[in-house]
């Protein structure tokens, strides 16, 4: 029985982390697409075959509810994929609900009309697809009004984490946070908007001051997935857990022990 987590390649890890420790009993199937990524510079078309393939690929192998751990993926393919329809007992999941969620102060699953929340300064760091979608405005405006929304496309960041370039990404964090700030020079909040970020959130946290609260999408995602399967308690699905990618199985395995500071050891999906 696994539930399947799919990221364009390491990023998801970190919400797999926060998965793992707050639902120690369920089994996870990850699946990294490290040969194609990154997903944030390419087209929204793009993305969702290259989303379906690798959904496909957990359903497959026995998963029937897929988490996108990914937000580049779930702003180009979630609505798309619900909307097209799913396979029979088949269902998938996105990063942004979760968030947005935590964010306007709701419950998991209200869908309520929009109404006004205390936060009003947003600032939002994603890949530059993540921006151009605008998917995380349009979701929040179906929760609440009056929200100011900056967004920050933050290029390069994924290319140096996967690459194992920690200092590089940290210094392109730095530079992007300095960006953000002069067009919304007092953001109340941060949205770490890429499941890669995590990994570098000090240097965010640090570059934007004590005063911002960042928000810790693993975490909310995690907390959201446990009151879901204790409302869809069939969900589990019948293959078992592992780490999958479309990549170089020894590099991607280094890389994650780098960063997750646990052996972790990939297999060919
Ligand atoms: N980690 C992914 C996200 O949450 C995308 C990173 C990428 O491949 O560009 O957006």
């Amino acid at each position: 029985m696994a539930v399947g987590i799919f990221d364009s390649g390491l990023g998801g890890l970190t919400v797999l982390a926060a998965v793992q420790s707050r639902l120690p009993e369920v089994e996870f199937l990850y699946l990294g697409d490290n040969l194609n990524a990154p997903y944030g510079v390419r087209d929204s078309d793009d993305l969702f075959a290259l989303t379906v393939r690798s959904v496909n690929m957990l359903w497959d192998r026995g998963c029937d509810l897929v988490v996108l751990a990914c937000n580049t993926a779930s702003a180009a393919a979630l609505r798309r994929m619900q909307e097209g329809g799913l396979p029979e007992g088949k269902r998938v999941l996105g990063v942004f609900v979760p968030l947005i969620e935590a964010l306007t102060e709701r419950q998991w699953g209200d869908n309520s009309p929009p109404r006004e929340v205390a936060v009003k300064h947003v600032a939002l760091f994603a890949t530059p697809a993540t921006v151009a979608s605008r998917a995380f405005q349009r979701e929040l405006a179906f929760r609440a009004i009056g929200v100011d929304v900056e967004a920050q496309a933050c290029g390069g960041v994924v290319d140096a984490i996967e690459e194992g370039d920690l200092i590089l990404a940290e210094a392109l964090v730095r530079s992007h946070v300095e960006a953000l700030k002069r067009k919304m020079p007092d953001p109340q909040a941060a949205v770490l908007g890429c499941t890669h970020y995590p990994l570098v959130a000090q240097a965010f946290q640090e570059a934007l001051g004590p005063q911002v609260r960042v928000f810790s999408q693993a975490d909310l995602v995690a907390e959201s997935l446990a009151d879901y399967l204790t409302r869809h308690p069939g969900m589990l699905g019948t293959g078992a857990g592992g780490y999958l990618t479309t990549g170089d199985p020894g590099r991607v395995s280094d890389r994650a022990a780098q960063f997750l500071r646990r052996d972790i050891r990939f297999a060919a999906a």
